[in-house]
């Protein structure tokens, strides 16, 4: 249960007499040092009062998608991405059809299409009613979409059937939880990620850079923070909030961004280089605003040091994890690269193709070890992370 310390549970509770049962689950959850935000469907609200919950929360009960009053706390967009996992439970067979129809016509369902987090579901109903071909279809459904559900569990029910339909224990449900951080943990791992371009000053005024938004290197750093580990982010200049509970240092220039790197590499135990370094930097940097005297200029660049591999190659280094932007030749260059920089793995994206790498949502990547290529395709950054932060946290287990 550990592995809930510090994470975010979002509860959705629907219409059903296990909703009693959801007041200690959000007991286990808040002494397993988690923090917990309860969506109450109305007919949830007809078995168990906000009140309780709020109380056993410690945060307001969130009930309807048009209240101006809870949209100003934090709207459902935000409490969407805010969740580091979604656990409805009980789950009727009303929302559950409702889900598997892709409906968004509450705030718990919006909420749920919405959210990129790990969907789990511990539906609760009459056993005829779960025993529905209807409801079957719509299970299934749900598994096909990745979605786990839990139980339910066969015994007396509140009509006084007997059957499968009942909701898992709440012990049950919050242990489920908790092994779903469990193969990807790092906890107690120091990461440092690099994001984000460079700028690189040719006058008070002006600079060179590149195109990278910073998309991946935050998202890698959101999905590193939900798998326990603690987390530095030293980042270029781009235009995207924080991600929450994780240590910003913002540098402009790629000598800025080494020595903000070989500041943390004391306690670093995973370096992952996702920023687009400028690889050459104006010679001199003028004082003054360059005036517009001549009809050509020529500016003279010096090499950048290479932030990865000096990392890669330091006293004490840590698993050190490289990107690679190609554009033709993916596999073959970033390889190549891997081996020249002294990285223990490789993520190559193909940055030719559009709708993916620099400034987009997407990515699709090969990751690239001593022996082995795993090609993972084009999916939402914030997906891609975690797989990719899942399959680093094994390699440096491997390791080590
Ligand atoms: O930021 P986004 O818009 O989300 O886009 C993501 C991305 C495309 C920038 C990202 O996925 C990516 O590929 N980052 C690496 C881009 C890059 O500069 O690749 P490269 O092949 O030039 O460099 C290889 C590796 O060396 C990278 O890990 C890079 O961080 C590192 N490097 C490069 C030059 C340098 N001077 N120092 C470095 O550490």
């Amino acid at each position: 249960m550990q592995r809930l310390a510090n994470k975010r549970i979002l509860l959705g509770i629907t219409g059903g007499i296990a909703a009693y049962k959801s007041a200690e689950l959000t007991r286990l959850f808040k002494t397993a040092g988690a923090e917990v935000r309860v969506v109450l469907t109305p007919a949830g609200a007809e078995f168990i009062t906000p009140l309780t919950l709020q109380a056993l929360s410690g945060n307001p009960v969130h009930q309807h998608i048009l209240d101006p009053e809870a949209e100003a706390g934090m709207g459902h967009i935000e409490l969407a991405k805010w969740a580091d996992l979604i656990l409805i439970a009980p789950a009727s067979a009303d929302f559950i059809a409702r889900m598997a129809a892709g409906m968004g016509n509450d705030l718990l369902t919006t909420l749920c299409l919405a959210s990129d987090a790990p969907l789990l579901i511990a539906p609760a109903m009459n056993q005829a009613m779960w025993r529905d071909q209807r409801t079957q279809d719509n299970i299934g459904a749900l598994k096909d979409l990745g979605m786990a559900i839990l139980g339910p569990g066969i015994g007396d029910q509140a009509c006084g059937d007997t059957g499968p339909g009942r909701m898992l224990e709440p012990q049950e449900l919050a242990e489920f939880c908790a092994e779903q951080f469990a193969n990807e943990s790092l906890t107690g791992r120091h990461l440092v990620i690099t994001a984000g371009p460079t700028r690189e000053a040719i006058d008070p005024v002006r600079y060179i850079s590149n195109h990278s938004s910073g998309k991946m290197g935050y998202a890698l750093a959101e999905a590193a923070v939900e798998s326990g580990a603690r987390v530095t982010l030293i980042s270029g200049p781009v235009n995207i909030d924080s991600p929450a509970r994780v240590t910003l240092h913002s540098v402009n220039s790629a000598e800025e961004m080494l020595n903000a790197s070989l500041n943390q590499l004391e306690s670093c135990d995973i370096f992952i280089a996702a920023a687009a370094v400028a690889d050459y930097r104006p010679i001199e940097v003028a004082d003054q605003k360059i005036k517009k005297k001549t009809d050509q200029m020529q500016i003279t660049l010096v090499k950048n040091p290479d932030i990865v591999t000096t990392v890669a190659n330091s006293n004490n280094r840590p698993f050190t994890v490289g990107f690679a932007a190609e554009t033709e030749h993916v596999i073959e260059h970033a390889r190549d690269k891997m081996n020249r920089k002294g990285l223990d793995l490789i993520i190559a994206n193909d940055v030719s193709q559009p709708g993916i790498g620099f400034n987009s949502d997407d990515n699709a990547v090969t990751v690239i070890q001593k022996d082995s290529e795993q090609r993972i395709p084009q999916t939402s950054k914030s997906q891609l992370a975690r797989q990719l932060i899942s399959l680093v946290a094994k390699a440096y287990e491997t390791k080590n």
